[in-house]
């Protein structure tokens, strides 16, 4: 198939290039004119294991490609992916506007039927807006398919090459069946293609990041109270998490959780309740336990030196929000 990914970032640079991998011809467009021209050059912006090497082998194949041109790649193309930035705005909201504006370029840009897929992670009822800005701008054909993106930064290429699942909203059965055949090479080992509403997969993305984060502040809570009444939290950890019921996966106690997802995920799920007049009253005490945690080092540091930090020298090790990966937006340490 012919794909254009509009946004080389974390997620579009990873799946572009995956697509390339499984025989496809992609560009990659981006408005950075610095990335794109350090990509043609075979230089990768992020650090990503394994990346490096599937780009430059599909770039040499010809297969995939970097450009700045958004208007041109869509018109080349059959199926286009939106992976822009989606941060929060000052109300917890998603801001949609680089996601909106990518959008407004794929309507002036439709010269025939396209898939329009939103990869980036955009609160439910997102899809039904961009249907509308689109409708209202051309009469080409087109369908809008909400793909969130489940990848880790720092196993991205191994995630998105082998996924735990895809998932795929639309309401329309031939533009699943075309997702589904784009997808088929990527599920060979039998994990699932889940085709549901444009809203239930929207959702889906909001609900999987709260609940793992929401399960990082549980662990910290149990730690916390491990550590005043003298339990082992490495101990109970192990004691729960061989429970099958419980799982052993993401419940490590640390500084609370960061990135670029989790935060800002979760808060834009509890604007999505807010606005809905549904309280999410699990995922906002999750929330609050986590800005504490991010404190909660500091003021043992605090605690140790008896307040008298002035001139010290702290070394500290581990930055970023996990190991594998040289992204820094919203880790905990930044609130330091
Ligand atoms: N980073 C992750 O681990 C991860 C995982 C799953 C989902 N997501 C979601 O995927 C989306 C993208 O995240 P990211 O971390 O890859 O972002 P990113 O900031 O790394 O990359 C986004 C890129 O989009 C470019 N861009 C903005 N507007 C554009 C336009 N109109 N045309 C072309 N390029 C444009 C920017 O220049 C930037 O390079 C977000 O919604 C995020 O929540 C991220």
């Amino acid at each position: 198939m012919r794909i254009c990914v509009l946004g080389t970032g974390y997620v579009g640079l990873v799946a572009g290039t995956c697509f390339a991998e499984n025989g496809n011809d992609v560009i990659c467009v981006d408005l950075n004119k610095e990335k794109i021209e350090a990509l043609n050059k075979g230089q990768i912006p992020i650090y990503e294991p394994g990346l490096t090497d599937l780009v430059v082998r599909n770039q040499k194949e010809g297969r995939l490609s970097f450009s700045t041109d958004g208007p041109a790649s869509i018109q080349k193309s059959e199926v286009i992916f939106i992976a822009v930035g989606t941060p929060s705005s000052t109300d917890g909201s998603a801001d949609l506007e680089l996601f909106m504006k990518a959008a407004e370029t794929i309507s002036d840009n439709l010269n025939g039927y396209k898939i329009v897929v939103n990869k980036s992670t955009v609160p439910v009822g997102t899809a039904a807006k961009v249907e509308k800005l689109i409708r209202s701008r051309t009469q080409a054909e087109f369908d809008v398919v909400s793909n969130p993106e489940f990848l880790k930064e720092g196993t991205a290429v191994d995630d998105f090459l082998k996924p735990d699942r895809v998932v795929i909203g639309t309401a329309k059965e031939s533009a699943y069946k075309t997702m589904a055949q784009l997808y088929a090479p990527f599920v060979r080992q039998g994990n699932p293609i889940l085709w549901m509403s444009n809203v239930s997969a929207e959702m889906t993305k909001y609900a999987a990041n709260s609940f793992l984060a929401t399960k990082i502040s549980f662990i910290n809570e149990i730690a916390n109270l491990c550590e005043v009444v003298g339990a082992d939290i490495e101990s109970v950890r192990k004691g729960i998490t061989t429970d099958v019921r419980i799982g052993k996966h993401f419940l490590y106690a640390g500084v609370g959780y960061g990135g670029s997802c989790f935060p800002k995920d979760v808060k834009a799920l509890l604007k999505t309740g807010h606005d809905h007049g549904q309280p999410m009253e699990v995922i906002a005490a999750a929330e609050t336990v986590n800005q504490t945690q991010k404190e909660l080092l500091f003021r043992k540091i605090e605690r140790h030196f008896d307040k008298h930090l002035k001139g010290k020298t702290f070394a500290i090790w581990g930055l970023s929000f996990k190991p594998n990966t040289d992204d820094m937006r919203d880790a905990p340490m930044r609130w330091w």
